[in-house]
Parts: C-alpha cells; structure tokens; sequence
C-alpha cells in the first residue's frame, strides 16, 4: 500500500456521492471469523464445502451440516467487529451515501453499525424451513455436538440456516438492490474478497462498466484486481482506518462531492 495509492483512492471517496462497499470474508478475518479460501486456515481447507453449504450435504446428513453451523453462529456471536467494520461506521457519516453489500453472513457489519446493509449471502443469524422457506424466529438451543435441525412448526420439515448455499439462488430482492446500486455508484470499495464466487464477484465489474471507480483493499491481489483503479495491498482492519481518515482530511481540506 503505497502513500500515492492511499491518496489516490482518498480523493475518489472524497469526490463520490454515492459509494458502494462490496465485502468478503476478508472482512471479518480480524474478528477471528475464518475465512473459506486462505491457505492454510481458510474453511474449505479444513472442511468439504459439498458436504457443509449445499442442499444435498444437508438432506444427506442434516445433523452434521445443522451442528456446523451451530458452531460457526457460536464463534460469530463471540467474535466482534475489527477496526475495518468501525471505520466503514465512520465513512458513512462522511459521504453523502453509502451502502455495504456483502457476501458475508455473520452481521458483523450491522453490529459495528453500518446503517444500510444488503447481505448477498444470507445471514447464520436467520434460520427458515428447508421445504418451503417458512422464517423461524424462534429460540434456538445453544450449540452442543451432534445436534439434529428442530423441525418447522408450519410443516414440519427441518430447520436450516438462512444462507445461500452453493447452486442456490440468491435473495432476489438483495440482488436486485446490489445490481441497482453497483450501476449508480461513484465508487465502489471492495474490500476482503477472493473474487472467486458469481455473481456476487460481477459487482465490481458492474460498476466499472458504469463509470465507477474501484478501490480493493486485499492483503493478496484477487480474481478481481485487474478491474480495480486502486489496489490497497493490506490486512482491511489496518488500511480501512487510514484509508477512512485520509478521507477526512481530503475533505476537510475542500474536496467535495462533484
Ligand atoms: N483483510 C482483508 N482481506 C483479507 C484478509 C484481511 N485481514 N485476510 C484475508 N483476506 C482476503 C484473502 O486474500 C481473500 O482474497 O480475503 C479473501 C477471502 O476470500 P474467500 O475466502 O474466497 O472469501 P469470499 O471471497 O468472501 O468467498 C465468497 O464463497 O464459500 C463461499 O458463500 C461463501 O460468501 C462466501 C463466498
């Protein structure tokens, strides 16, 4: 992350009216949240994603994939949001709009208090019938080993996480407002993402082909740095803050939305 870069991407986010973060696992790295693709302790490394985030996993062994998530909602509910979610909460407040679409489904960015959130992916937090979608907003049990989805008091078929799983569709409404907002924006920040998985990996591409500007912030370059106008080489709970800051200051110093 070089000091022109920083610079660079301040005066876009400075100069935007209307900024788009799209976030990834990346995102929630510092909290402790693992992420799916790293190395050596992403999620996928150490667990078979066939078998954890699809329909078939789920149907084939309900208890396993039920207990999974149990977990993973146990670890999130321990975790906090980093630096990077609080200074997203502090670039709302200085440009005139700002929305965070992400991938992730661990509500850390609303717990931060980002104020406008569309959750491409569904939350761990939600949890509906695996039949016909009816919302459970019951208690859940807190998580123990081996536990079996309680069934849904409409009708009957097991619970399972309100997230999208791979080959599902996602939220039409979510992804409707994502697309809208990607060809509206000034500025796109995408931050903590391998670019890897559709369609959310388009919206930056979307944005770009709208006039947009790009920003990633990402420790690795990604599937997607090749669309970005300024690649912030960085963990997102380090770059975030200084990048946020920087756009204090380019507009205390005048830069203004054009
Ligand atoms: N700060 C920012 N980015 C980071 C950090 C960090 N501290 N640490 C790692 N990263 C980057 C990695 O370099 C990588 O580019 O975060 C990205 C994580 O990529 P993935 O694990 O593929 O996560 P993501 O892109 O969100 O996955 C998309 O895949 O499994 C599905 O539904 C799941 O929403 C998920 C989707």
């Amino acid at each position: 992350m070089t000091p022109e870069g920083m610079e660079r991407a301040a005066r876009i986010l400075a100069g935007a009216h209307r900024v788009v973060v799209s976030s990834g696992a990346g995102m929630s790295k510092e909290s402790g949240i693992p992420t799916f693709r790293d190395a050596m302790d992403g999620l996928w490394a150490n667990y078979d994603p066939q078998q954890l985030a699809t329909e078939a996993g789920f149907r084939a062994d309900p208890r396993r994939v039920w207990t999974w998530y149990a977990w993973r909602r146990e670890r999130i509910a321990q975790a906090s949001p980093n630096p990077g979610h609080h200074a997203l909460v502090r670039l709302q407040d200085i440009v005139p709009r700002l929305t965070v679409v992400t991938q992730n489904i661990d509500g850390l960015h609303a717990r931060a208090g980002s104020a406008d959130v569309v959750e491409l992916h569904g939350s761990i937090h939600r949890v509906k019938c695996l039949d016909r979608g009816h919302p459970f907003d019951g208690p859940l049990p807190p998580y123990a080993d081996d536990q079996d989805p309680q069934p849904c008091p409409i009708c009957d078929s097991p619970l399972r996480p309100d997230v999208v799983w791979f080959g599902e569709m996602l939220p039409k409404q979510a992804t409707e407002r994502a697309w809208s907002l990607a060809e509206r924006c000034d500025a796109m920040l995408l931050i903590g993402t391998s670019g890897t998985v559709w369609p959310a990996a388009e919206l930056p591409l979307v944005a770009r082909r709208h006039g947009a500007r790009v920003i990633e912030v990402n420790p690795e370059p990604s599937e997607l740095t090749h669309a970005a106008d300024v690649f912030l080489q960085g963990p997102s709970g380090e770059v975030l803050p200084a990048l946020v800051e920087a756009v204090a200051r380019a507009r205390s110093a005048g830069a203004s939305p054009r």
